[in-house]
C-alpha cells in the first residue's frame, strides 16, 4: 500500500512493534499501512464522526483484521486508557485542536511515549503548549506535498524549554535535521512577511505601525536562519 509523502513520513516515527492509536483516523490509511507492514502489533484507530470510522469498520471486516485494529468511536484520546497504547498519532488536524485533545486527556498523553503530531496550522502554538504543559520534543521533521510544508512534531512527557520565541516558528529540533526543505519553508515565510510589510508601509496606521515594526523584527531572525 501506497501512502502519501505526508503520511509515510508520520508512520516512519513509529517504533518497530508498537501498539498506536491513530486519532481522527479518517480513511484509515494510516492503521492498514501499519498492519500491513508489520510495523505495529496492534492499532487503535479512533475518530470523533461515526462516518468515517466507518471506512475503518468495512476495511476490518473485509480483511478479517479485528484482531489487529480496533475502531473506536469518540473526542480525541478520550477512547484511549492512559498506558493502553505506546504511540499516538494525532494528524491532519488544525494546532490548536492538537492542543485541546491533549489538555483533556492529559494522564493518557502522559502516559504514551511517542506522540506524533502533525497540525495543519499552529505548529508554533502546539510547541508551545507542548512545553507549557510538560512535554519534550524530542524530534521533528518536515515534507512537502504539492507546493504545502507540513511539520511533524514528535513529543513526550518531561521538561524542555527553548531559549528564544524564534525557536518555537523554527524549532531547534527541526534544524539539527538539516532537510533542505526547511530552508524552503523559511524562504516562503520570509517572502509571505516581506509581501505584507510592503501592504503596510502601503496603508500606514496606528495599528499597522505596531503590526510592521513585528513583522519586520520577524524578516531580521528569518534572515538570521538563512
Ligand atoms: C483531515 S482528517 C485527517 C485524517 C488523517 N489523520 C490524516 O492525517 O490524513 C481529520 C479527521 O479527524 C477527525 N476529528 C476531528 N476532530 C476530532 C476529535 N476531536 N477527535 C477525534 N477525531 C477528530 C475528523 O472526523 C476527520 O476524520
Amino acid at each position: 500500500m501506497n501512502l502519501s509523502p505526508r503520511l509515510k513520513k508520520i508512520v516512519d516515527f513509529v517504533p518497530k512493534n508498537s501498539i498506536v492509536a491513530d486519532i481522527g483516523t479518517d480513511h484509515g490509511y494510516v492503521p492498514k499501512y501499519l498492519i500491513d507492514e508489520g510495523i505495529s502489533k496492534l492499532v487503535i484507530a479512533t475518530d470523533i464522526s461515526k462516518g468515517s470510522l466507518q471506512k475503518t469498520l468495512d476495511y476490518i471486516r473485509e480483511e478479517n483484521l479485528d484482531e489487529d485494529i480496533k475502531a473506536r468511536l469518540g473526542d480525541g484520546l478520550e477512547p484511549i486508557l492512559p498506558f493502553e497504547v505506546d504511540t499516538a498519532i494525532i494528524a491532519g488536524m488544525g494546532g490548536i485542536l492538537i492542543t485541546e485533545i491533549i489538555a483533556k486527556s492529559m494522564d493518557t498523553a502522559k502516559s504514551i511515549n511517542n506522540l506524533i503530531l502533525q497540525p495543519m496550522v499552529g505548529s508554533v502554538e502546539l510547541r508551545k503548549f507542548l512545553h507549557g504543559t510538560g512535554f519534550r520534543i524530542v524530534d521533528e521533521d518536515i515534507v512537502k506535498e504539492g507546493d504545502k510544508y507540513y511539520e511533524i512534531i514528535v513529543a513526550k512527557s518531561g521538561l524542555q524549554k527553548f531559549a528564544k520565541e524564534l525557536d518555537y516558528e523554527i524549532s531547534p529540533v527541526l534544524l539539527k535535521k538539516k532537510n533542505p526543505l526547511i530552508k524552503e519553508l523559511v524562504e516562503t515565510r520570509l517572502r509571505i512577511n516581506e509581501k505584507i510589510i510592503v501592504s503596510l508601509r502601503d496603508n500606514p496606521g496606528d495599528k499597522s505601525k505596531t503590526r510592521l515594526m513585528e513583522l519586520e523584527k520577524i524578516v531580521r531572525d528569518y534572515r538570521g536562519v538563512l
